[in-house]
């Protein structure tokens, strides 16, 4: 008996892609490869505070909810209990997707009963925290970090809660904006107590949804057990990234969920018996968007989200990167801030995501931006507190003090076409920039992306 159940153990199915930095790394690029012949796509953490853009018979859509591996005809797409889903931004995509031409969106799309809404004062109370901080963390204002903190709380909504009576939705509102209106009466902002007369609109809302979502409501646990019971394929679309993790992030600038592996476990309704290999996302330099520590950031001209083009008699190396990048954030349009790639940050990294691969992507605008300046330059150490340090120091929010990085420099450019598929065919350069990350951080570099399109990409099979 005992021997049959270990014969009968699945294999583990599930990759996992996730953010490597401050987010926006292109996970979307490989996590669509990755689903192309995937049974299931799993959306695991965060909320319309991410976004990708996806592609479908030439038409371009930036989703934020719904899984990229929707445009797999053949492909489940679930939204997990770790999500915090805003009906009115799902819904519109849904149509979207069916505007296009996307087969069976609403038999394909299945959302997890236990995960939370993000309901109006939730966007309210986003803008409200961020004016009542010494230093707001510069938040997307999708309402995120409210509604998990009503999660927390035990007044969140979920999607269960829809199908509900009116009277005990209602009831469950009122509930929260009861919580809500005691913390708003002991600011000075009094005008923004909310309204009794909100609880009807919001559950009005809220049942006009019924019809659309009540049959992609499911028992996530259910669902996900099937199909790892099957050795069906599954990939997990991570959102954010590791220094956004409200754990091992930058506290208090981060996002409001575990973002790393293990939240993209508990959110995606998996175990660690699940998961085959965990992809972790990178580019070729660094972006951000908020406020936080950026060791390795150069200097631009960004003033009140105005953004300034590179000037070469300027030389502000931070435009030059966000430029040729196109860094301007998917959800709220904001300038990034750009700087080097930093082993450092990548190499910390390693508890919180446990990476088998790393994906480089955005070689090709590297290789664009070495051409401007004549060198591209890679991180491996910090100089801090007097000390030559090669970890992201844990205490940076404290001390105050921002890593002096130490940089390797690589000499010119390099230019990469987009049909480059051999790692041999790159660049002598380019490649050693490749296998400097590698011998700095300790992980192989399977997927290097080479251009804008997803299969613009170079898979090294033998890594
Ligand atoms: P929130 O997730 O909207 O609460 O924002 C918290 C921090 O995370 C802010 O610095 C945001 O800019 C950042 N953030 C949230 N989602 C993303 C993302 O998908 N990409 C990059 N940054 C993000």
């Amino acid at each position: 008996m005992v021997n049959e159940t270990v014969v009968n153990k699945p294999k583990p199915t599930a990759t996992i892609v996730v953010g490597g930095a401050w987010g926006d790394e292109g996970k979307g690029k490989i996590a669509s490869r990755a689903a192309q012949d995937a049974d299931l796509v799993i959306r695991a953490t965060g909320g319309a505070n991410a976004g990708h853009t996806i592609v479908w018979n030439g038409k371009k859509i930036a989703l934020h909810l719904v899984p990229g591996g929707i445009v797999n005809p053949q492909t489940i797409c679930f939204i997990g209990q770790g999500v915090v889903v805003d009906l009115d931004v799902l819904y519109k995509e849904i149509i979207q997707l069916e505007d296009m031409g996307v087969p069976n969106v609403r038999e394909r799309l299945k959302i997890s009963g236990r995960a939370h809404l993000v309901l109006p004062y939730h966007k309210e109370l986003d803008e409200l925290y961020e004016k009542l901080k010494n230093t707001p963390v510069g938040t997307t204002k999708k309402g995120i970090g409210p509604a998990y903190e009503d999660k927390d709380k035990r007044i969140g909504i979920r999607m269960y809660d829809i199908l509900r009576e009116y009277d005990e939705l209602k009831m469950l509102v009122e509930q929260a904006l009861r919580v809500h209106n005691i913390l708003l009466r002991s600011t000075s902002e009094k005008e923004s107590l909310f309204k009794a007369l909100w609880k009807e609109t919001i559950t009005i809302n809220l049942m006009s949804y019924v019809h659309d979502f009540e049959t992609m409501i499911v028992d996530g646990d259910h669902l996900v057990e099937k199909f790892c019971a099957n050795g069906k394929k599954i990939v997990v679309e991570g959102a954010q990234a590791y220094r956004l993790d409200k754990d091992f992030g930058d506290y208090p600038d981060v996002t409001s969920s575990n973002c790393v592996t293990a939240g993209a476990l508990i959110g995606g309704h998996l175990n660690h018996k699940d998961v085959k290999e965990v992809i972790v996302v990178l580019k070729a330099y660094f972006s951000r968007v908020g406020n936080g520590v950026f060791p390795t950031e150069q200097q631009a001209h960004i003033e009140n989200d105005e953004v300034y083009y590179y000037d070469p008699r300027e030389g502000f190396i931070g435009d030059l990167i966000r430029d040729l990048g196109h860094e301007y954030g998917a959800t709220t349009g904001r300038p990034r801030r750009t700087g080097w790639f930093d082993a450092v940050l990548v190499r910390s990294s390693k508890r919180a995501l446990g990476a088998d691969y790393l994906c480089i992507n955005h070689l090709d605008t590297l290789g664009k931006i070495g051409k401007h300046l004549g060198y591209v330059k890679m991180c491996y150490a910090y100089q801090y507190q007097g000390d030559i340090i090669e970890r992201f120091p844990d205490d940076i929010n404290i001390t105050g003090e921002v890593p002096t990085p130490l940089y390797r420099t690589i000499k010119g450019g390099w230019d990469v076409s987009s049909d480059v598929r051999e790692f041999e065919e790159l660049p002598e350069n380019a490649q050693e920039f490749i296998k400097m990350i590698e011998r700095e951080t300790g992980i192989p570099v399977k997927y290097i992306g080479v251009g804008p399109d997803n299969d613009d990409l170079i898979v090294r099979e033998d890594v």
